[in-house]
């Protein structure tokens, strides 16, 4: 297990990974500990937020980050409002400065937002007094996911230091991709990143991973995979010759994991899993697979994060 950190938590908004130390990942992963340990309990609801307002504002859909949040948020005891951009004055031109601005004059403590514009989190952050979430910004970053997975790994191998972690999948359009490299590589892991080349981030290297296009070197001798969906939702032409061709290359089933992964290795999804596609049914269900147990963790470390963000002023 990685030590504990000793420090205190000083920032009053959580928008990246990048901007985080690796003391500042593990004190999160320290208190979700803590937090997970609550969940288990008969009635697993503490008062630690009773007083605080907290809103999610998804401007893109959602199922697990936002239900996620919201039960976080509830088994602290904190108020909940949930604000979903396409039921929201968004659709009649108000600016999301506008709508922050006025959710926080109804005096709210918190603004869990999800957008599809990399940086609007950063940009509300400067626009209110209310801590700030990025719960998903675009290509850019998903922090609460890649604290969830580091929790997952810590808690299904006991370290993060020194571990082989390969993601795979569409890396350039993923903003989980790269909330986990960061969170990865400061955490001391050696990550590898799989995929077509049309679908990988160019100067990827720079951010201290190996690439690979093949699905063989992805999956010889690592420890963790973390499968990412193609997201055509954000593709802007085709990128690969067809979606037979990407399973082929790259998708993972048991004949590959068979051949070339290791017997303990633990398989990692973030949601949503295009089942057939980069996961065959048996590899998203099978006994590698740590999926649901990612959902699980995600309402802890999501507590952590609302936790000691609200302790800041
Ligand atoms: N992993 C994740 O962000 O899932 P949702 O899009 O359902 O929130």
């Amino acid at each position: 297990m990685e030590k504990q950190a000793i420090m205190k938590w000083t920032k009053k908004h959580l928008l990246g990974i990048e901007e985080l130390s690796s003391e500042e990942i593990v004190l999160i992963l320290d208190q979700a500990e803590e937090f997970k340990e609550i969940l288990t309990r008969p009635i697993p609801k503490v008062p630690t937020l009773r007083g605080k307002t907290i809103v999610n504002l998804f401007c893109e859909p959602s199922t697990r980050t936002r239900s996620s949040f919201e039960l976080a948020a509830k088994r602290l005891s904190a108020d909940t409002v949930s604000v979903a951009a396409a039921a929201s004055s968004f659709v009649k031109g108000e600016t999301l400065k506008d709508t922050a601005r006025n959710i926080e004059a109804m005096k709210i403590d918190m603004i869990i937002m999800r957008h599809a514009c990399p940086g609007a989190p950063h940009f509300l952050s400067k626009c209110v007094k209310a801590s700030v979430v990025n719960a998903g910004d675009g290509a850019h970053e998903h922090p609460t996911q890649a604290l969830l997975d580091v929790f997952t790994i810590r808690e299904k191998l006991g370290k993060v230091k020194g571990l082989n972690v390969s993601i795979i999948g569409d890396i350039a359009h993923s903003r989980v991709a790269r909330s986990n490299i960061w969170a990865l590589t400061k955490l001391g892991a050696n990550v590898t990143v799989c995929g077509p080349k049309t679908l990988m981030p160019l100067e990827i290297e720079k951010m201290g991973v190996r690439v690979t296009h093949d699905i063989k070197e992805a999956l010889k001798g690592a420890d963790v995979i973390n499968v990412l969906r193609i997201q055509l939702e954000r593709q802007k032409e085709t990128l690969f010759p067809s979606i037979r061709e990407y399973i082929k290359c790259f998708g993972i089933n048991r004949e590959k994991l068979e051949k070339y992964a290791k017997k303990d290795l633990v398989i990692m999804h973030p949601g949503p899993i295009n089942r057939g596609v980069e996961l065959s049914q048996d590899a998203a269900d099978g006994e590698h697979s740590v999926i649901l147990h990612q959902v699980t963790n995600g309402v802890a470390v999501r507590m952590a994060v609302l936790y000691l963000l609200s302790a800041v002023r």
